[in-house]
């Protein structure tokens, strides 16, 4: 199965969780784009990858990144594929929940729109494994944004009750942010990162899992990119967003907050500093009317806990029609947002590479 996002810069993200391999095909790439660093593309894969830590699920891939075509067009554009091979599927944990779904998954859904001939051992196309393509394609965009001095960064900003202090919207720390490797809990404060991890371990033990907030900020970026209504930023980013698997909801600047100020509050006041326009609060998160303002993005994004727990939970079996227990086997992450933080990053990066170009 195949998915594509984006206008001027297409990403297609194929494979499934089970099968041979998974990867990405990136159609109209500009050639300044294809000047790629590739030890840093593997080492920004590998902040995602599982098998790291005991905050991500026990399946092991390398997640080495192969380019298996690069070509230019009548253009002048620029075509890149690149492939993962999966090396650690187990599909024997996976045999019983053809017939009894996974409450929270995407087991029964996927059932009634593709019929019972879709691979969804793993989770197949819905997997969280599908976002190690988009963070080669968010990798590549994020080399080619920063040669253009936009700096993209994320963290998570809550777990449960657990809470990091939230970016500057101003000047978002994005240097500052810790635990940027393989495993580690992405924070601003480490204290935060240790009572995170805490409530992370304490619902693994439980046999459960447990929801997050991630929040990403894009710095330097210039006004005036996207565009009126379906062509705005929050339009654009929107979809790639919703494309990664457990998101529930996207917030820009203030979000649903704004909801509950008065206008007087909300609106941000303008002033110029250094001979340029800026605004003296950030509520707007960088973007108004769908258009960038010059301050910086800020976006947070809400992720459910993991389905796949450990605990027995109320099913059916779908072929006999009648209620049953269902038990998970199989390693999943107690806690998704974990290794989500480099898939936001990505996520960004290819939704304002795709506005740019327009
Ligand atoms: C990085 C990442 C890892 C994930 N790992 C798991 C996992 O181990 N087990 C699981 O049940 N769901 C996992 N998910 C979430 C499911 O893929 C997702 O909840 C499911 O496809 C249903 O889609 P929805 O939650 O968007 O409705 C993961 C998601 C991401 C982004």
């Amino acid at each position: 199965m195949e998915s594509t996002f984006g206008k001027n810069i297409r990403v297609t993200v194929f494979g499934g969780s089970h099968e041979p391999e998974i990867g990405v095909k990136i159609e109209d790439l500009p050639e300044e784009a294809m000047d790629i660093d590739e030890e840093r593309l593997q080492s920004f894969l590998d902040l995602r990858a599982p098998g790291n830590g005991p905050f991500a699920t026990k399946r092991k891939e390398a997640d080495r990144f192969e380019i298996t075509d690069r070509s230019q067009s009548e253009d002048g554009s620029w075509q890149l594929r690149a492939v993962i091979k999966n090396t650690d599927q187990r599909s024997r944990d996976y045999k019983k929940l053809a017939d009894v779904p996974r409450p929270g998954h995407a087991d029964l859904t996927a059932r009634y729109r593709y019929g019972d001939g879709l691979n969804m051992a793993g989770g197949g196309p819905f997997s969280g494994r599908m976002t190690a393509p988009l963070c080669i394609a968010g990798g590549i965009a994020l080399q080619y944004l920063e040669k253009q001095g936009i700096k993209i960064g994320a963290h998570i900003l809550s777990v449960g009750d657990a809470q990091d202090r939230a970016f500057d919207p101003l000047a978002p720390e994005i240097d500052m942010v810790k635990g940027m490797e393989p495993g580690k809990i992405a924070s601003l404060s480490e204290e935060a990162a240790e009572k995170m991890a805490a409530v992370i371990l304490k619902a693994k033990e439980e046999g459960d899992s447990v929801g997050a907030v991630i929040e990403i900020a894009a710095a330097g970026v210039p006004g005036g990119i996207g565009g009126a209504m379906y062509d705005g930023i929050e339009s654009i980013l929107s979809p790639i967003y919703f494309g990664i698997p457990a998101v529930k909801a996207v917030a820009f600047g203030a979000g649903e907050r704004a909801a509950g100020m008065m206008g007087s509050e909300n609106n941000d006041a303008y002033c110029i500093e250094g001979g340029e326009v800026r605004t003296k609060t950030n509520n707007a998160g960088g973007i108004l009317g769908g258009i960038t303002t010059g301050m910086p993005l800020t976006v947070r994004l809400s992720f459910k806990p993991t389905p796949s727990i450990a605990k027995v939970q109320e099913s059916v079996n779908l072929k006999e029609m009648k209620e049953e227990q269902l038990r998970i086997e199989g390693r999943h992450d107690p806690c998704v947002a974990v290794r989500a933080v480099p898939v936001c990053i990505a996520a960004t990066a290819i939704g304002l590479m795709d506005a740019m170009a327009e």
